[in-house]
């Protein structure tokens, strides 16, 4: 049960989950201080804190920098600020006052209000039932009227996070480019400010919105770990600082550098939520509370088992018509495959990426009855159908372009820059929003669609909208709105449409679009090698059950390597299964092991996908994963190998959190292993010498 405990004497909140308090002390002056996050603590415990001395003589700095949850600009702060404002006067300084507290067991306002101008701040906390993970935003609000005149919002962080004073500090975050994405870093935090953000109007293959802190010796099983994540599809800006003081902040928020937003008088803008968790028992431990976070508070289908799907993506490009989809389609559902994708080329003249993106109807030549002729044949073969869309694109060879070429970001005596040989729908402007969710709602009621592919390829470049009423810079954060309202829209009017989130790979990948999709397309890059590293540090904070992952052609058609089928298959079921292959050119025998390497991954699904995952530590570069039914009852391993060395054989894999009382049966060999010695001794594994070997055991706990 979350807990909220306020002591008016000592101007303290503590805010308790199960493990974990986040504690608030307002001062004198009326500065909310992040005074503890950690461990829990009562509020005598906390309050004991305000006696700590205060730290040495700092001539020449505010000791408050580097400690402020509520982080303004002004007076001698000279760190990094998550508030920043501009009156119309300039005067940039804010001198905010409490004014009011509301909180209920779970849920704190506090509610400034600027000394002198006409500027509410009110930061919001929410503790979530059963997790240490708190939820903040800001909302900010203009009380003023038309005589005050706008003002500028410079920076308003969701959060401020101030970390405890550690003996060092380290922070680890998924660095990437396209077909690179999500791989983890780990490196001592310098001193001064590690920005990471996007300017590009998504999310970003770049960086992701999220930081984990600890003081350099947490492991995969030890040691305590401070993360926090924005949910946010947009561009953003995530500050971790370390000051000369040793203090460290992580500082998280929508909007980059150097977008500012303006507020009329009477307006209000709310941030997203910036989601901070404390855990203990080490990096593992962190990646499960945020796995189970999204389960039990972000996605809307949790409990769904995600089907295998097939993508025609890889195995056609735009070469696509009604009967080779249909081909392609009867091959997938012999497999076992659940929902056939078909991927870009459809529509208009989309026969290569130059034209047709916006003309959202079938192409007359591929598809001369419709899709219906399509959709039918999948429907009958026992799959769902899926189609992809990029419905915030368009090129300017389509119709849409012809007839509206102002309804894309532009900027007045600038060159429209194409990437792709695309441009990007302004979403911000209510007629261009309602004319793309128009289109998608009529392809869904007239189609039979189950599933759509919504991607995004083409970040934001000359982001103007020269006849905006007010200020054209809110195009950043109403874009992102008006996704999300599409999005919102469509699942609410077609409850039983599920969405994949792509953006050339996982470029759109976070909190926010997992509130309103089902699952994140990973990478482009298929290369089951490669995939290890990226699924790795897409692991870190997002769950395997949104990670979409296909079982492609070998050589792999981006990097040209080659690895044998099933290593391809175990490296994919560490997600959510799929297949991009050119099936026409797989022989019997791969068609066959695939069937079996299909069926294999259904049994287990439900633990990769709704369990428990222990990232296990092999020895030398033996990768392996581990997924435990939430009742403990079964466990699956997937255990991957790219070389043996020198001959030797695979040491044993130990198991994590099974009950050492209970035997295990391995459901394929009929081996029974107890669980205190798969705790302490291992698995053993029994892995090939060739390279790249894998295997898939799966463990169902023996009757008592
Ligand atoms: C980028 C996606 O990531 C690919 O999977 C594919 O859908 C292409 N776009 C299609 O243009």
């Amino acid at each position: 049960m979350p807990s909220i405990a306020h002591d008016p004497g000592h101007g303290l909140w503590i805010l308790s989950g199960p493990g974990s308090s986040y504690v608030l002390h307002l001062d004198d002056a009326h500065r909310l201080r992040g005074l503890h996050w950690g461990p829990r603590l009562t509020l005598d415990q906390a309050a004991s804190l305000l006696n700590y001395p205060a730290p040495g003589r700092r001539s020449f700095e505010d000791p408050a920098d580097g400690t402020l949850d509520l982080d303004t600009a002004g007076a001698m702060r000279y760190a990094h600020a998550g508030i920043q404002v501009r009156f119309q006067d300039g005067v940039r300084d804010l001198e905010p006052r409490l004014v009011d507290a509301t909180q209920s067991d779970s849920a704190l306002v506090l509610r400034f209000a600027d000394r002198h101008y006409p500027l509410i701040i009110e930061t919001h906390y929410h503790l979530r039932e059963g997790t240490d993970v708190l939820e903040r935003h800001v909302r900010l609000q203009h009380t003023g009227g038309p005589a005050d005149g706008p003002i500028t919002v410079v920076r308003a962080d969701s959060a401020t996070w101030v970390l405890p004073r550690l003996g060092d500090y380290r922070l680890s975050q998924v660095r990437g480019q396209w077909s690179a994405e999500t791989r983890l870093t780990r490196t001592p935090l310098p001193y001064g400010e590690t920005v990471t953000t996007s300017r590009r109007g998504i999310t970003g293959h770049q960086a992701n919105p999220w930081a984990m802190i600890d003081d350099g010796s947490a492991t995969e099983e030890h040691g305590p770990v401070w993360s926090c994540a924005l949910a946010w599809s947009g561009g953003w800006k995530l500050t971790a600082q370390r000051l000369p003081t040793e203090r460290v902040t992580v500082s998280a928020g929508f909007g980059h550098d150097p977008v500012t937003r303006e507020l009329a008088p009477g307006e209000e803008l709310v941030t997203p939520v910036c989601v901070g968790a404390y855990t203990e028992d080490g990096f593992g431990a962190a990646s499960r509370l945020w796995h189970r976070y999204v389960r039990d508070h972000v996605l809307a289908h949790p409990d769904e088992v995600r089907p295998v799907l097939y993508n025609s993506w890889e195995a056609t490009g735009y070469d696509i018509d009604v009967t080779g989809q249909i081909e392609l389609a009867e091959k997938a559902a012999a497999l076992g495959v659940e929902l056939f994708v078909m991927d870009d080329g459809w529509f208009g003249a989309r026969t290569n990426d130059a034209a047709g993106l916006g003309d959202w109807t079938p192409n007359p030549e591929r598809f001369p009855d419709g899709l219906a002729p399509l959709i039918d044949r999948v429907h009958e073969l026992g799959m769902g159908f899926g189609l992809w869309v990029e419905p915030e694109m368009v090129n300017p060879d389509s119709d849409l372009y012809r007839a509206h070429p102002d309804w894309v970001l532009h900027q007045p005596h600038r060159r429209r820059t194409e990437h792709r040989n695309q441009l990007v729908l302004n979403l911000a402007r209510p007629d261009v929003a309602a004319w793309v969710h128009g289109r998608l709602d009529e392809l869904v009621t007239k189609n039979a669609i189950d599933f759509l592919k919504w991607d995004m390829n083409r970040p934001f470049t000359e982001a103007g909208w020269p006849d905006a009423e007010g200020d054209p810079d809110r195009l950043w954060t109403d874009h992102v709105h008006a996704l999300y309202a599409i999005l919102d829209r469509l699942r609410a009017d077609h409850p039983d449409l599920r969405i994949e989130s792509c953006s050339s790979g996982s470029g759109r990948l976070d909190l926010g679009i997992l509130a309103r999709s089902d699952q994140v397309w990973a990478s482009d890059n298929t290369d089951a090698v490669d995939r290890v590293e990226i699924q790795h540090g897409f692991s870190q904070l997002y769950p395997a059950q949104v990670m979409g992952a296909w079982v492609t052609d070998s050589p792999n058609p981006f990097t040209g390597r080659s690895v044998p089928l099933d290593f391809r298959f175990r490296v994919a079921a560490t997600g959510v299964l799929g297949l991009g292959g050119d099936l026409n050119r797989w022989g019997d025998t791969e068609l066959a092991r695939a069937a079996e390497l299909v069926a294999e991954y259904k049994a287990a699904r439900h633990l990769v996908q709704l369990g428990e995952q222990h990232r296990l530590s092999g020895q030398g570069d033996l990768t392996a994963v581990q997924y435990l039914a939430p009742d403990g009852r079964e466990t699956a391993v997937i255990a991957l190998r790219h070389a043996r060395h020198f001959g030797h054989r695979d040491a044993p894999l130990p198991l994590r959190a099974l009950d050492p009382a209970a035997r295990y049966r391995d459901t394929a060999t009929g081996a029974v292993h107890h669980g205190a010695v798969l705790l302490t001794h291992g698995l053993p594994l029994d892995l090939a010498a060739d390279d790249h070997t894998s295997t898939l055991v799966h463990l169902v706990r023996e009757p008592a």
